[in-house]
């Protein structure tokens, strides 16, 4: 494992942690592979009772690595990415985020299937997926309606329209917005470790039945958006926009 994914262990708590500074801990195939892989064992190991997914306190990520999309796209819906998107969907255990700096893209889809998100209230969360001639991905053209209304959701993810953590946290995106990067941080290890002293099968039950009513739903539109996705990656609305970012 490089050191792209750094694991932490504290008592049942496991902690995913995006290590990439340079790139802003923007995901490469091999780090989705990684995060996959780490959330796969995490959910079958009885000693962890949850799981943190954080980033630096500058940045969380500035999403899919660009040179990536560009040159080895997700083929179909088994790439990297959308098995660590399915880990995270099905994860039984409890997933906690904290997050500060940018969020953008896969960064800020992935709050949308984790359990508790702690944001900084500066924290500064995009979704740019049609500015970069891409779709919504996992969900979010589904939960965001639904959380948010159309017309807020439509800026989200038919301007791109950039948002605040404090903002996420007003519209239930997140479970709460703090002061600080630090006290974000704190607060989601404080909130994490909580599962430590929780009966596990009575967490993973009620996260269940949580999750049981839309299930269904959600693993066909997540399909139909992927499918989508894949395709757009290769359009050339997409191409030129990728290219673009590259060459600033
Ligand atoms: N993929 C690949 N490289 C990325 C990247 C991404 N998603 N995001 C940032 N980087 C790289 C930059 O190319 C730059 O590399 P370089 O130093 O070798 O030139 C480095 O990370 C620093 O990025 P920079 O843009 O200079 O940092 P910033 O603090 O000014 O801005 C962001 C940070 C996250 C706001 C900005 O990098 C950004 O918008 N990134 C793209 C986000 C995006 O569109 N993601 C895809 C969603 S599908």
């Amino acid at each position: 494992m490089t050191d792209a994914i750094l694991l932490e262990r504290e008592g049942g708590l496991l902690t995913l942690r995006l290590n990439r500074p340079d790139k802003k801990n923007a995901l490469t195939r091999a780090m989705y592979s990684q995060l996959g892989t780490a959330l796969q064992q995490a959910d079958s190991d009885p000693e962890i009772k949850a799981v943190l997914i954080t980033g630096s306190l500058q940045c969380f990520t500035a999403g899919n690595d660009i040179a990536d999309f560009l040159q080895e796209p997700p083929s179909d819906l088994d790439s990297p990415v959308f098995q660590f998107m399915r880990s995270l969907l099905e994860c039984r255990k409890p997933v906690v985020a904290a997050v500060a700096g940018a969020a953008v893209g896969i960064g800020t889809t992935l709050l949308l299937h984790c359990d508790l998100v702690y944001v900084s209230a500066d924290a500064k969360l995009r979704m740019p997926f049609v500015n970069l001639g891409l779709c919504p991905e996992f969900g979010s053209s589904l939960i965001l309606p639904r959380l948010l209304g159309q017309a807020k959701a439509a800026e989200l993810l038919l301007l791109g329209e950039a948002f605040t953590g404090e903002q996420a946290a007003a519209w239930g995106i997140a479970s709460q917005a703090l002061p600080s990067a630090e006290a974000t941080f704190a607060k989601a290890r404080e909130m994490a470790l909580r599962f430590d002293q929780l009966p596990p099968e009575a967490v993973r039950i009620s996260k269940q039945l949580m999750k049981a009513p839309d299930r269904e739903l959600l693993r066909r539109v997540v399909e139909e958006e992927g499918k989508l996705f894949v395709q757009r990656l290769r359009s050339p609305e997409a191409l030129a926009a990728l290219s673009g970012f590259l060459k600033r």
